[in-house]
């Protein structure tokens, strides 16, 4: 098991897995450099009874039972719940069967938890991780304003510049699930960094970068197992080597931040047209005086990204 050292930054991941949002669980729970104080899962790629229990398969996969695992929002905050079933399969964690968890599910509402932790940690030292909508994180802070300036920074995966969109031709899948939740986290004032489709559409996962967890007992044939799976979608659309992998960026990010770049920017959120809905207007190239509230990367060393996964996912090896 890694152990938190006093070092190790405080985070909630906040997630709908998804196999790119597991591999991401994996690497923080195989990383010294982050404490996961809990995990709080939202309906977005399944529907939240499946996430909660994809969040729990993926910590047992990491020999990591006692992690705490929140429900957090069924639906996002304004319009009904968009999945995803057509990428990430049926259960949201095809690609390999795994045991039905048999670790709890908090009692504690998700979103109770975010606020509560925000209020007994010290102020500035826990650090919100979103890998899906952002209902919960946006909730969180309709319901409580006084944690808003509490948390450390955001560090999400979310919307697009260049790439501009996957899920619509102008939106990425975890900003159009729900633009407004986006919208109030956007507005918040928190520290964002943003990791959009601009930076994962380069974290291709190919057959030559799965090779090291050939050699990664059961922990690597789950991960293979799901690649194998969530892959295919991007192969076909993109005509690209591999499937993007999305959400382990965020926590790479917080493990090893020079292997990003990118510019602080606006990035205001489209949420009443109906034909760019969930678009991230980023201003790139600062064409407007709207005030920078993002960190929005643009690029990342990729090798270095896959050195990282595997490094840190071989530590996990059970069997
Ligand atoms: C995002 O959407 C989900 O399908 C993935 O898990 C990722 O968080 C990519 O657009
Ligand atoms: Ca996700």
């Amino acid at each position: 098991m890694t152990q938190a050292t006093p070092l190790s930054r405080k985070i909630i991941i906040d997630t709908d897995p998804g196999q790119d949002d597991a591999v991401g669980i994996l690497l923080a729970l195989a990383s010294p450099e982050v404490d996961v104080l809990g995990i709080t899962a939202v309906a977005g790629n399944v529907p939240l009874a499946l996430t909660v229990k994809n969040a729990r398969k993926v910590c047992e996969v990491a020999g990591r039972g006692d992690v705490l695992v929140f429900a957090g929002c069924d639906k996002p905050i304004a319009k009904a719940l968009i999945t995803a079933e057509h990428v990430h399969g049926k259960s949201g964690l095809d690609g390999i069967e795994l045991p039905e968890p048999e670790m709890p599910v908090q009692d504690k509402h998700g979103v109770d938890f975010i606020i509560d932790t925000l209020r007994s940690e010290p102020s500035g030292t826990v650090t919100l991780c979103p890998m899906g909508p952002l209902t919960n994180i946006a909730t969180a802070f309709e319901r409580a304003p006084d944690v808003i300036e509490r948390v450390q920074e955001i560090v999400l995966m979310g919307g697009a510049y260049f790439e501009v969109g996957n899920i619509t031709p102008a939106a990425e899948f975890n900003i159009y699930v729900d633009p407004e939740a986006a919208d109030i986290v956007f507005k918040s004032g928190v520290k964002l960094t943003v990791m959009p489709l601009d930076v994962t559409h380069k974290a291709l996962v190919t057959q030559e970068r799965l090779i090291p967890f050939k050699d990664m007992g059961h922990v690597g044939a789950v991960v293979i197992g799901w690649m194998d799976f969530f892959e295919r979608f991007d192969i076909e659309k993109y005509g690209s080597a591999g499937g993007p992998l999305h959400d382990p960026t965020v926590i790479a990010y917080l493990i090893k931040p020079d292997m990003f770049s990118g510019r602080f920017i606006n990035v205001a959120i489209e949420t009443q047209s109906e034909l760019t809905r969930g678009m991230t207007v980023a201003d790139w190239w600062g064409v407007t005086d709207r005030a920078p509230n993002a960190m929005f990367m643009g690029d990342l060393d990729a090798d270095a990204f896959f050195a990282l996964l595997s490094e840190r996912i071989a530590t996990l090896q059970t069997t």
